[in-house]
């Protein structure tokens, strides 16, 4: 992150940490990514690459390099998935994380796996759809003297998989209002801070998914594509204040959402086809591994010049990078 940023306070500088020794992992066989990004996987395509997560993170864990210390950061979906391994991850680099869901029980469980040097998680159980949520979180933030510089917008649902003229409404407007509106909340509530501050990051989870069209998919697809359109919107908005804003596919996870989607597809007929796939190919592959979402994030936290209004990708995902806009 900017102005904050530790990373050459440590004696790290920066041209090591963004330089030649990050791994980069070839993509499996039979990807179109090499085409996609010129040989090797990146985080998104023609672009400088980010600094090296995983060798800082081993420093980190040595107990010489305390990347993210002194940096606050809220990450909503924390009680699970991909949100939760965000949040360990981030705290072990020393950010004070503020974890955000609407379960206290897996928060609090979230809380025990964390552990020291890493700062006490700051728990908010709160809907984050929904006013009086961010209302909570509103509270929390100026309770702690909280002052986010990172943003992770992670929570969602998947909702249902049927036709638009079998869908039941519904639940297909409570999976839209749960992806786009907890992002459109969150981010009115924490920009002004940020531009305030004069420096910020916000990293909005969207789907591969949000990219294609597929029979069944109305309430997903349209839902990311809108927070996709949403971050671009807000990226704009955002140039030249020192806060960015993008979005990343944080690969494709075998999480609660992916036994969801599962139990959707199992029941959808036709409309589930797709998705029947989908599934048949994780349960093959074993899906993406949790970590990468994590390593991401914190690629971008520690980058001198984070990206604003890009879509980023996981390093290696089963679903290859593309270009986007
Ligand atoms: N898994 C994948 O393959 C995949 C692929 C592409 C994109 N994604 C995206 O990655 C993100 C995380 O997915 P995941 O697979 O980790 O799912 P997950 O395990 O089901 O986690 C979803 C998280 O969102 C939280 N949440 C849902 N509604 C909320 C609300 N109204 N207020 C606060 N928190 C809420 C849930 O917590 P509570 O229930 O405790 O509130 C949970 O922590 C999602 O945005 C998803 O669309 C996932």
């Amino acid at each position: 992150m900017q102005d904050k940023a530790r990373i050459p306070e440590n004696g790290c500088s920066v041209d090591r940490v963004v330089g030649a020794d990050r791994p980069r992992r070839r993509c499996r066989p039979g990807r179109a990514a090499e085409e996609a990004v010129g040989g090797t996987c990146a985080s998104w395509p023609s672009e400088a690459p980010l600094p090296c997560a995983s060798l800082s993170r081993q420093r980190a864990r040595e107990g010489d390099l305390p990347l993210l210390t002194g940096h606050d950061v809220v990450v909503t979906g924390a009680s699970s998935g991909i949100g939760r391994q965000i949040v360990i991850v981030l705290a072990e680099a020393g950010a004070r994380v503020m974890a955000v869901a609407r379960r206290e029980a897996a928060l609090a469980e979230l809380a025990r796996t964390v552990r020291p040097p890493a700062p006490p998680l700051i728990l908010v159980a709160a809907d984050v759809v929904r006013p009086d949520g961010i209302s909570a979180l509103r509270e929390a933030m100026e309770a702690e003297a909280f002052q986010p510089d990172l943003l992770v917008n992670v929570a969602g649902t998947f909702g249902p998989i049927a036709l638009v003229g079998d869908v039941e409404p519904e639940s297909w407007v409570e999976a839209v209002e749960t992806n786009l509106l907890s992002v459109f909340r969150m981010c009115a509530e924490i920009v002004p801070r940020m531009r305030s501050q004069g420096r910020g990051i916000i990293l909005n989870a969207t789907s591969a998914a949000s990219l294609d069209i597929q029979a069944g998919n109305s309430a997903y697809g349209t839902s990311k594509a809108a927070v996709n359109h949403f971050t671009r919107q807000l990226a704009l908005e955002l140039e030249s204040s020192g806060v960015v804003a993008d979005v990343f596919h944080p690969g494709d996870v075998r999480t609660e959402m992916f036994e969801d989607i599962r139990a959707a597809a199992a029941v959808a007929g036709d409309a589930g086809a797709g998705y029947r796939d989908w599934v048949a190919l994780m349960d093959e592959t074993g899906g993406d591994p949790l970590d990468e979402a994590a390593e991401l994030v914190l690629r971008v936290a520690m980058s001198p010049d984070p990206p604003n209004g890009r879509f980023l990708w996981i390093d290696g995902g089963i679903t290859a990078p593309r270009a986007t806009w």
